[in-house]
């Protein structure tokens, strides 16, 4: 006998209910939940024949063939261009630059077919004529229906696809409405097997929802095979698309660019713009080297350290983790013999750049410290190292890759940790100590 169980499914999210209900409790949307049988019964005597597993040995290396798209910035989150059959996903804010971005790699590419659910023909052109852009082998349709889309990419087999944007574009099989998680989720996976299919690289755009998804709860991000995100650096200046997902290459790569009248330029030596430049030197500020991917970025560490006037210090940060601010100011106040308890703190990191890494935590420690004595740290010293909570410096990764970037600029002291390996220099001053306090005796 067969074993039927019924349940109530929202046809929007798929969530499940016991019992029939008007509105969805998990996506709040109204007429969407429908009762549903599943046959829980298992085919126990039914013969299915074993797969024959491949051993590892034998499996051929393939090298996928990649497309140039000629923005350098573009190719090397890429991990060195577009893979044939990938599908790409471009997610960004409303407004921040990714219908620019995606006809200039239309542009490097040539031969592409550009879909628009958003814009039409005429608005994409005048973009276009703004971007000075060469569009032979660039094609064009305003088009929602997935189907559509499809037959149109088969048909036309482009170098590229680009599909701006996945929440306006509806497939007949999927009975939700436009954008909804599952509307988008079963477009996705159809353009998955398209572009594998086809070979074709596609690349869907995508908005950030103000809950900061792409379409639910990173239901997009698994699905395809790289996610690319644009966004701004905390002060607008900058565009920073980053590589969140990669199945052809490492994540971790940024490419900087910098919003003009004519599109989007890439900022080929973003070091010097994360670091702002003063005529004399500033006390609260210290200079550091983070590792984006495989890039070196010069970065500067601002501090304030004011008086508090009532109540709690405030401790507040920007591009840098509160909790890890924290935890230096107290490791500074235990063991330097530093008290901090009655000031407010303020760490901001110039040029908008978001610090995930503890190779900073020594130049945040002494940026804070150089505030609070109003004494300057030389413009030429650059400082790396990991605070641990006994006030011991650790050594940092990659650390030949840092200090060659700092070669190039004028840096002729180095403050490290005592355990780093460390190769010597021409013109660079090491100077390594094993705690907090050696540190800040170097420039109190
Ligand atoms: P857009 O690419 O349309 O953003 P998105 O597709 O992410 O919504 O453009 C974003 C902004 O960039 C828009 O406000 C206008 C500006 N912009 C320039 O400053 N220069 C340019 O050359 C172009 C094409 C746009
Ligand atoms: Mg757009």
């Amino acid at each position: 006998m067969s074993k039927i169980s019924i349940v109530h499914e929202c046809s929007n999210c798929g969530a499940q209910f016991s019992k029939w209900q008007g509105r969805c409790n998990e996506c709040g949307s109204w007429g969407t939940v429908s009762q549903e049988s599943i046959n829980l019964e298992t085919k126990k005597d039914t013969l299915v024949s074993p797969d024959k597993p491949i051993n590892f040995n034998d499996i051929g290396l393939q090298e996928k063939e990649r497309i140039k798209i000629g923005l350098g910035e573009v190719d090397r989150v890429l991990g060195g261009g577009l893979v044939a059959g990938s599908l790409v996903l471009l997610g960004g804010d409303p407004g921040i630059g990714k219908s620019t971005l995606a006809l200039q790699i239309a542009q490097g590419v040539g031969d592409t077919l550009y879909i628009s659910g958003e814009e039409s023909a005429h608005q994409i052109k005048m973009r276009a004529n703004r971007l000075k852009s060469n569009l032979s082998g660039l094609k064009f349709i305003p088009q929602t229906s997935l189907e559509k889309i499809i037959a149109t990419i088969l048909d036309q087999k482009p170098k590229l696809a680009i599909i701006d944007s996945i929440q306006t574009i509806n497939s007949s099989d999927s009975a939700t409405g436009i954008g909804s998680a599952a509307q988008i989720t079963a477009c996705t996976s159809k353009l998955m097997e398209l572009s594998k299919k086809s070979g074709i690289p596609i690349i869907i755009i995508g908005h950030v929802t103000k809950e900061g998804f792409v379409a639910g709860p990173k239901t997009l991000e698994h699905l395809v095979d790289t996610v690319l995100y644009l966004e701004s650096d905390n002060r607008d200046f900058y565009k920073i698309l980053r590589g969140v997902k990669n199945r052809f290459g490492s994540t971790g790569e940024i490419g900087v660019f910098e919003m003009t009248e004519v599109g989007l330029k890439e900022v080929i030596n973003p070091t010097n713009i994360f670091v702002e430049s003063h005529s004399s030197p500033a006390s609260g500020t210290a200079i550091s080297i983070i590792m984006e991917g495989t890039r070196a970025f010069l970065v500067e560490i601002q501090a304030l350290a004011s008086k508090t006037s009532f109540g709690y210090p405030q401790r507040k940060s920007t591009g840098f983790d509160l909790n890890r601010l924290q935890m230096i100011i107290a490791v500074i106040s235990k063991m330097a013999k530093i008290n901090l308890a009655n000031h407010d703190i303020y760490l901001n990191i110039a040029g908008g750049l978001k610090i995930k890494e503890t190779a900073t935590d020594l130049a945040v420690c002494l940026a804070i410290v150089s505030a609070y004595l109003e004494k300057s740290i030389s413009q030429n010293l650059l400082i790396l190292g990991e605070v641990g909570l006994s006030g011991e410096i650790r050594a940092v990764s990659q650390i030949d890759r840092r200090i060659k970037e700092a070669s190039k600029l004028k840096f002729n002291r180095i403050i490290t940790a005592k355990n780093q390996a460390i190769r010597n220099v021409e013109d660079l001053e090491i100077i390594q100590v094993s705690n907090i306090s050696e540190a800040i005796r170097t420039i109190s």
